[in-house]
């Protein structure tokens, strides 16, 4: 049983506490204090069925896939491609031939820009993307076409984060010359959650041979994400914000793209027949996965898709949502306090950014040093630029300080938050 009180039933009905004892990490204490963590958009705990199943695999079945005839192999290889299935199936990506692993959400968005941006994109050519991006989604991009001498392009947002894509506004940023257009699902800043079907639809009719990309990062882990439902070209998400270890992402994309892509990296498992001059590639989507893979990564990746299924993503988001509106209330209540984003829950994920502003409206605790003093309370939060700079420009702030939720978080944790916030207005007399 972990240290903090579970007092409020949630809504969902969700077993709170049965979750929580599930998570060893939240028995610590930091300062003394029980560990509150709202740092979930950075990277979410483990639970112990996820870190068992790496311990599970390099005690009883460690061995390298897709190589050996050996029994070993043949279970590693088996509980490989059963993840693949599972991430498949999580995100209704129908066939799995469409699921490549990668190291993170990151080399997902650099395999795309190198594979299918340098032979797709040439000079003249324009790649939109928006001013919500995490440099993930940004810095890939920026580095093609300077390469390439094409153009980037950004959709605005509005006062509340959300995207400016009325249909003429959208009209205007879509041409005959844009050849992708690179969004996120949720931004990790705002917590606003894109409309990505319209999106994707709106795109489809203004330029039908537009690239779709859909950053699905801060999603995937929090609502029930339908890559059927919603047809993007690529979509990609990285497994250590959903419960699942470090060091393997997903990028999930249409078969007849992959088919025509060339190879990211290139070595072994890629290939089908070498010769001394020239070699042909693998089938997908091992064409994509040179080198030994994260084999226990993708192992717990799928330990983490299971623990989430048994809790069902509506549940996920429902309690989310829940925290989310309950946190807008409270920060509401705080003197001096401003927050970002939209200010309808329906409208956001977990995720809400602020910061305590003077008289001037200008930011007068550094989140850096609110952040320091929330820790000294046992409360983890994310300050700084949350890799969003260009975004940070545009709200006109240095830097804002984050509280990101997850299943384990709870309302009493909100509590305890806002009163470490007074503290801190308290220490700068404010
Ligand atoms: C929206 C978004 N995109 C991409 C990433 C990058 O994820 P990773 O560092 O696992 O590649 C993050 C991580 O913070 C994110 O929030």
């Amino acid at each position: 049983m972990s240290a903090t009180v579970v007092k409020q039933k949630p809504k969902t009905g969700l077993n709170i506490r049965k979750i929580r004892a599930d998570f060893p990490i939240l028995n610590r204490k930091i300062h003394g204090k029980p560990l509150i963590y709202l740092d979930n958009a950075a990277t979410s705990q483990k639970p112990n069925q996820v870190i068992d199943s790496i311990v599970d695999y390099y005690k009883n079945y460690n061995a390298n896939v897709h190589r050996g005839v050996h029994t070993l192999s043949e279970e590693a290889t088996e509980a490989y491609e059963a993840s693949r299935k599972k991430v498949a199936d999580f995100i209704n990506a129908g066939d799995s031939r469409q699921v490549v692993f990668v190291k993170n959400a990151t080399e997902a968005i650099n395999l795309v820009a190198y594979s299918w941006g340098r032979t797709n994109i040439k000079k003249g050519d324009e790649i939109l993307l928006t001013d919500m991006e995490h440099h993930s989604n940004l810095v890939p991009w920026q580095r093609l076409v300077n390469e390439l001498g094409a153009k980037l392009k950004f959709i605005p947002i509005d006062e509340r984060g959300q995207l400016q894509m009325s249909k003429d506004k959208l009209q205007k940023l879509v041409t005959s010359k844009t050849k992708l257009v690179a969004f996120t699902h949720v931004s990790n800043v705002l917590g606003t959650i894109n409309p990505v079907k319209r999106i994707v639809s709106d795109i489809r009719n203004l330029n039908p041979d537009a690239k779709i990309l859909i950053d699905g990062s801060q999603a995937v882990p929090h609502m029930t994400v339908s890559i059927q439902s919603i047809n993007p070209d690529f979509y990609v998400f990285t497994g250590h914000k959903m419960l699942g270890p470090t060091g393997v992402g997903v990028l999930y994309a249409k078969k007849e793209l992959l088919e025509k892509m060339d190879p990211f990296l290139s070595g072994g498992e890629m290939i089908l027949e070498v010769e001394k001059e020239k070699s042909s590639w693998n089938y997908i989507p091992w064409k994509f996965e040179a080198g030994t893979p994260n084999i226990a990564g993708v192992i717990g990746l799928g330990a983490a898709i299971d623990y989430l299924s048994g809790i069902g993503m509506k549940n996920v988001r429902e309690h989310e949502k829940e925290l989310t509106i309950y946190a807008l209330e409270e920060l509401a209540r705080v003197n001096n306090l401003v927050t970002y984003g939209p200010e309808d829950a329906e409208r956001r994920g977990g995720v809400v950014s602020f910061n305590i502003v003077n008289e001037k409206g200008k930011v007068a605790i550094h989140p850096h040093d609110l952040a320091s003093i929330l820790d000294s309370e046992g409360v983890a939060t994310r300050s700084g630029h949350h890799c969003a700079q260009p975004l940070m420009k545009v709200l006109d702030i240095p830097a804002a300080a984050r509280i990101s939720f997850y299943i384990y978080n709870t309302k009493e944790e909100i509590d305890i938050l806002i009163t470490a916030i007074e503290k801190a207005k308290k220490i700068f007399r404010l």
